[in-house]
């Protein structure tokens, strides 16, 4: 006993710890600190657990295109409690998703951002985009024939972006097609670069809020004013605050570990989301759906007109971040409390509500994604008739229009053939067809000789306008 006592006075000693620490944990609140307050910290709660359950996960999954879906089927099927793993971080990663965002909703309509708190909001808005990008990354590493469509759709829906578009597809996808180097790279993002910035920026947030101390709850008719308000927060403090531990801390851990056990039960009854089919580009069958936060996402994709797409596509997510950025600085100081700011439940009713229905409205009509592409009108064949709109025809049935775009028609697994017939002459279009490439598979077999000649025909009226 007395060594025991020993030991630990010579660790804290050498270390300082339980001095750095416990000033913290009995660092004095504000009273009245509600059960609003807990969905930061259960965010934080549910972060663990991904980390947890990945970190375990990482043993065993094989970041190769070849086998990363075998070994996701030996993790759910064989592995011990494999089933359970993969549950929990799957759901994990719902439950992550859904208290960021109350969190969020909590911290806005309370006016929490406001000065001196702007930064807080700031780094966690990064946090909010990076736990939504763990989100994407993590659906893809799946590896079936949902999550490679998933990156397929990312990079086609990128690639339309002007300017910038190629480079971000092939970000996406690490290379100009989808293959094993992009699995590697979203792997990388995954497992080492976001959680390392998700680490920094948590602590960052973290280290605000004690700098800052918690918000206290708003009165109506205290408007926050940046010349007096640090004074007025000390003072309060002073005369009325509590000790973090375990006035106000006993909420958030009974609510942590309530969402820790909420998660490990549903893990165990409902289990991890089935794998479906392995990855087949050539499957024309495939229904992939996005995981149910992205599904509004996508929702709004399918139902915007084509023309439209790539600025609301890109545009829409850029104007949300940019709103939730400029935020803190243009509301500032005044009232915090919602009874008077009516306008801010009005904005947060609004925002569920539409991101509700067009949650419906994905998960109602199976949502059919992009690269289903329109087949080639007549008019972007430019024959209604004859060779030439056969070998268009084709292009349509022979699954050539999966892979392939023309004229902004169709997959982007290979290159865009809009301008090919600049590029190569009858026998090559011929030879290459017949044989097929690295990531295309041969069509010596399919085709009769009158149907390969239309085919080349059709291939080689995609000109550039000007040349003959
Ligand atoms: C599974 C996807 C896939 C399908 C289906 C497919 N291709 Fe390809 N295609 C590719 C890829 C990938 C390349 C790039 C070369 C490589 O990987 O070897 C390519 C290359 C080509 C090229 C050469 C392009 C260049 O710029 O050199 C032509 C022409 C072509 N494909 C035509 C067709 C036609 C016609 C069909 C339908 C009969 C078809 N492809 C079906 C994936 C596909």
């Amino acid at each position: 006993m007395e060594s025991l006592k020993c030991a630990l006075q010579w660790f804290e000693d050498r270390t300082g710890l339980v001095r750095a620490i416990l000033p913290i944990m009995r660092h004095p609140v504000p009273p009245g600190s509600a059960w609003f307050y807990v969905f930061g910290s259960a965010t934080l709660f549910a972060f663990m657990i991904q980390v947890v359950t990945g970190v375990t996960l990482a043993f065993i999954y094989v970041p190769s295109s070849s086998e990363a879906y075998e070994s996701l089927q030996y993790i759910t099927h064989d592995a011990t409690l494999g089933n359970v793993l993969r549950g929990m971080h799957n759901w994990g990663a719902s439950a992550m998703i859904l208290l960021v965002g109350i969190h969020m909703i909590r911290v806005y309509l309370m006016a929490a951002y406001k000065y001196p708190r702007e930064m807080n909001w700031l780094t966690g808005v990064v946090l909010l985009a990076l736990t939504i990008v763990m989100g994407f990354t993590g659906q893809i590493m799946r590896w079936d024939q949902t999550a490679i469509w998933s990156a397929v759709v990312a990079a086609e829906q990128a690639g339309r972006v002007p300017f910038i578009g190629d480079f971000i597809a092939r970000f996406i996808l690490g290379g100009e097609t989808l293959g094993g180097a992009t699995l590697s790279r979203i792997f990388a993002y995954h497992v080492f670069v976001i959680p390392g910035l998700l680490f920094i920026f948590i602590g960052f947030h973290l280290y605000l809020i004690i700098q800052h101390g918690i918000s206290e709850p708003p009165k109506a008719g205290d408007p926050v004013d940046p010349k007096t308000y640090r004074e007025k927060y000390e003072t309060m403090i002073k005369r009325e605050g509590v000790p973090f531990w375990p006035d106000a801390m006993w909420r958030d851990m009974i609510f942590g570990f309530t969402v820790i056990v909420a998660i490990l039960l549903i893990a165990i009854i409902f289990g991890p989301p089935a794998l479906d089919s392995p990855p087949d580009p050539a499957n024309l069958d495939a229904l992939p759906a996005p995981d149910w936060y992205f599904i509004f996402y996508f929702s709004v994709l399918a139902l915007i007109p084509r023309g439209l797409e790539q600025y609301i596509m890109v545009g829409g997510p850029l104007l949300a971040g940019l709103i939730l950025i400029l935020l803190p600085f243009f509301s500032n100081r005044g009232e915090r409390s919602p009874l008077r700011r009516p306008w801010a439940f009005a904005i947060v009713v609004l925002a569920l509500m539409s991101i509700g229905a067009l949650w419906m409205i994905g998960i109602k009509s199976p949502w059919s994604p992009h690269f289903e592409a329109k087949p080639l009108t007549a008019k972007i064949i430019g024959a209604s008739s004859g060779p030439i709109f056969k070998g268009g025809q084709h292009f349509n049935d022979h699954a050539c229009l999966y892979c392939h775009k023309i004229s902004g028609h169709g997959g982007i697994r290979g290159p865009d053939l809009t301008y090919i017939g600049d590029r190569l002459s009858d026998d090559e279009l011929t030879w290459r067809i017949m044989n097929g490439g690295l990531n295309m598979p041969g069509f010596g077999g399919t085709f009769t000789n009158e149907q390969l000649a239309d085919l080349v025909a059709f291939l080689k009226t995609r000109r550039h306008k000007n040349s003959n």
